[in-house]
């Protein structure tokens, strides 16, 4: 299997695997439109199959950046998050049948637009007041399709993460007003990597972002909607480091990444705060220190601030390029 060539980081198995998953949800979908129910085990065995791929090819998961096709879009989203959700709960060493649940549910998130009128739906430009109200129905349409199925994880976690996909904090989503403590912690993992796909993938109506400019927008102006420990966990994911993430390098020290030169694209001269030495020792006090640039390939995992020992106010005070010096 050939490795990512660095300037066009293409998956392996984009070009087959997103057609055959792309191929499948739009059987799967018109069935839904014509009898109300989906092919629960075709759909099974290709996130199976999908899931196995990945745990197997470990080595693809960080090869999410570029996964797009041109395509119909509702589809090619769907398959596109599927794989990021697999991905995301491996890198997570959650249970393959965890894995597979995440899958599952990621593939069918979105199953609600096919009781969208097509007119609304392709619509190639942003949406007025009304056919807004119509899309935000998705959610619910999507509920009502899942908990019909026989399938107990599509009637249980699937049918709960399509209807709590566009929640955000503080209630300011839709259609319930949840806030993300209540929902799932599926759905708060979901909603990210849903709007990231969306965001980076090709629309009528407007050009696709790059990567670097999706995880800068998440962090700088969506933060306040999603769990942004989510957010850090994807960019890791794809090979971005924002300000804010912790990454073990291969002499076991663990910096935080504090500031960017090029703050806008997370690129040139860096500032690190080293708070674990070699060997994950810790440190009395953190040291500031300068690096010109870091290899993705040589960070070994990525941490949570929890993880690190800090709260959260400590956190976000270094994020914001608050000195060392924290108890
Ligand atoms: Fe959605
Ligand atoms: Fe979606």
């Amino acid at each position: 299997m050939s490795a990512l060539t660095k300037a066009g980081l293409k998956l392996p198995f984009s070009p087959t695997m997103q057609k055959e998953t792309t191929r499948l949800l739009t059987r799967a979908f018109q069935q839904v439109r014509i009898n109300g129910f989906l092919p629960t085990d075709e759909i099974r065995s290709h996130v199976r199959q999908t899931v196995d791929f990945l745990l197997h090819n470990r080595h693809a998961i960080s090869l999410l950046a570029d996964i797009h096709e041109n395509d119909d879009e509702t589809y090619v989203h769907s398959a596109n998050t599927m794989f990021m959700a697999a991905a995301f709960a491996i890198r997570h060493q959650m249970e393959d049948a965890e894995c597979f649940r995440w899958a599952l549910a990621a593939l069918l998130h979105d199953v609600g637009k096919t009781r969208i009128p097509e007119h609304i739906l392709k619509k190639p430009g942003p949406l007025d007041l009304l056919e807004w109200e119509v899309m935000h129905q998705h959610p619910i349409y999507g509920f009502q399709i899942l908990r019909k199925s026989p399938d107990p994880e599509i009637h249980g976690l699937a049918a709960q993460v399509a209807v709590e996909h566009h929640e955000r904090l503080n209630g300011s989503g839709y259609p319930h007003h949840l806030g993300l403590d209540a929902v799932h912690p599926v759905s708060r993992s979901l909603m990210v990597l849903d709007i990231y796909e969306a965001l980076t993938g090709h629309r009528v109506y407007r050009a696709r972002s790059s990567p670097r400019k999706v995880i800068h927008y998440l962090m700088n102006d969506y933060s306040d909607r999603v769990s942004v420990p989510v957010i850090l966990e994807l960019a890791s994911m794809v090979g971005i480091f924002p300000v804010g993430t912790f990454v073990e390098n291969e002499d076991g020290e663990i910096l935080m990444i504090q500031k960017y030169e090029d703050a806008e694209n997370y690129r040139g001269e860096m500032t690190v705060l080293k708070i674990f030495g070699p060997g994950k020792k810790i440190l009395p006090r953190p040291q500031k220190r300068k690096i010109p640039n870091l290899d993705p390939t040589t960070i070994l995992r990525t941490y949570d601030y929890r993880a690190v020992g800090l709260t959260q106010e400590q956190w976000e005070y270094l994020m914001g390029g608050g000195a060392p010096g924290i108890t």
